[in-house]
């Protein structure tokens, strides 16, 4: 089988709105080198995370010019030298740094994890960053058992999403608040519990929705007056886990519920684990995650796909309130 010889990417030579920055761009593959792999990417979804990175506002960033796309599933096309465990065919995460939202991509053998057989082509695309931070979001702040109550907003995002379906499946009950009444229905059927309009009456609803019981987790990725709300519904000592700010607001914490109420203010970022975290967890974490994902039928929703020539209009669906999934970047004849 001949390789290819050249790559399409979308690339950004400095930091701006990704619809103004990004170039879709054709470059000649380099030869492979001994230890690294040879990937066709097959899938790579659109997150808010992507767009702060080619913006230059995410927690790390790549120096440009860069290829843009934190996450995606790649197969291996051809390997240089030793396969180190890895086959052709194999499907692998594309690596963060290397960028997904290309055809081909070159990298490092010992910087591929593999994608889970068991979930769809398009699912194990969008696996590396929403299941991981949606799980450990659950299990990583508090102890929880069937039966207690979290608490969050955006909780259309497909994090949000995730949180609902595996906290229904732990037989524990979620507060979720949204933009818009319209997803109530969707969110419902997924197993969210109380659904309300994420506005200065949400606390007040959601406590009378619960009888007054009060949430021992709550997860913030929106800011703001709604990170605000979030507090009032946490029982005394519990943490309230940011991990976005999709409002890009600043999140006022009024001191009585810090005082009076001694709630944990706490961060989540899952890059940060997923550097540290020595391989073994990483797979483990996968492994429980993915697995868990394929037994109880959960799946991230998605949109829409687009071929990476289509990139205005993707990124423009992506950006859409109130739209139903992630949007994905797939290629025609890639089988996703
Ligand atoms: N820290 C981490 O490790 C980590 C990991 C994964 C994700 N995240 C963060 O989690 C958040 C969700 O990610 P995702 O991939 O699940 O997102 P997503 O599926 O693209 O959904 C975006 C969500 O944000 C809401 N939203 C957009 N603009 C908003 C605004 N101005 N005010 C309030 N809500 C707004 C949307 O509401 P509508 O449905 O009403 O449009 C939707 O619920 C993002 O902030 C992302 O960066 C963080």
């Amino acid at each position: 089988m001949s390789l290819p010889e050249r790559n399409t990417a979308l690339r950004y030579h400095e930091f701006g709105e990704p619809a103004k920055t990004l170039r879709l761009e054709t470059q000649d593959l380099p030869p492979l080198k001994g230890g690294e792999a040879l990937l066709e990417v097959v899938a790579a979804p659109i997150n808010p995370a992507d767009l702060g990175r080619i913006g230059g506002t995410y927690g790390e960033l790549a120096r440009p010019p860069a290829t843009a796309g934190l996450e995606g599933l790649a197969k291996i096309v051809a390997l240089g030298g030793e396969s180190q465990g890895l086959q052709v065919g194999q499907h692998v995460f594309v690596p963060s740094h290397i960028g997904s939202w290309q055809s081909y991509a070159i990298a490092p053998c010992d910087e591929l994890y593999p994608a889970p057989e068991k979930l769809s082509t398009r699912q194990a695309a969008m696996g590396w960053v929403n299941p991981p931070t949606a799980w450990k979001l659950l299990h990583d702040f508090t102890q929880l058992q069937a039966g207690d109550i979290v608490a969050q907003n955006a909780a259309t995002s497909a994090v949000g999403k995730l949180v609902i379906q595996i906290a229904r499946h732990l037989g524990i009950k979620t507060i979720n608040l949204v933009r818009s009444l319209d997803s109530a229905k969707r969110l419902e059927e997924l197993g969210a519990d109380i659904v309300l309009l994420d506005d200065r009456n949400a606390a007040k609803a959601a406590l009378e929705a619960t009888g007054g019981t009060k949430a021992k987790l709550a997860f913030n990725s929106v800011g703001g007056s709604s990170a605000y709300g979030l507090c009032k519904l946490l029982a005394n000592g519990s943490p309230l886990v940011t991990f976005g700010g999709m409002d890009r607001a600043p999140a006022p914490f009024p001191t009585r519920y810090l005082i009076f109420n001694d709630i944990q203010l706490r961060g989540l970022w899952v890059s940060a684990w997923y550097r540290k975290a020595p391989r073994e967890e990483i797979l483990a974490l996968h492994n429980r995650v993915f697995s868990f994902m394929e037994k109880a039928k959960i799946e991230v929703e998605i949109a829409a796909l687009y071929p990476l020539e289509d990139f205005q209009e993707a990124l423009a669906h992506a950006q859409l309130p109130g739209k139903t999934g992630k949007v994905l970047f797939t290629r025609e004849d890639s089988g996703a």
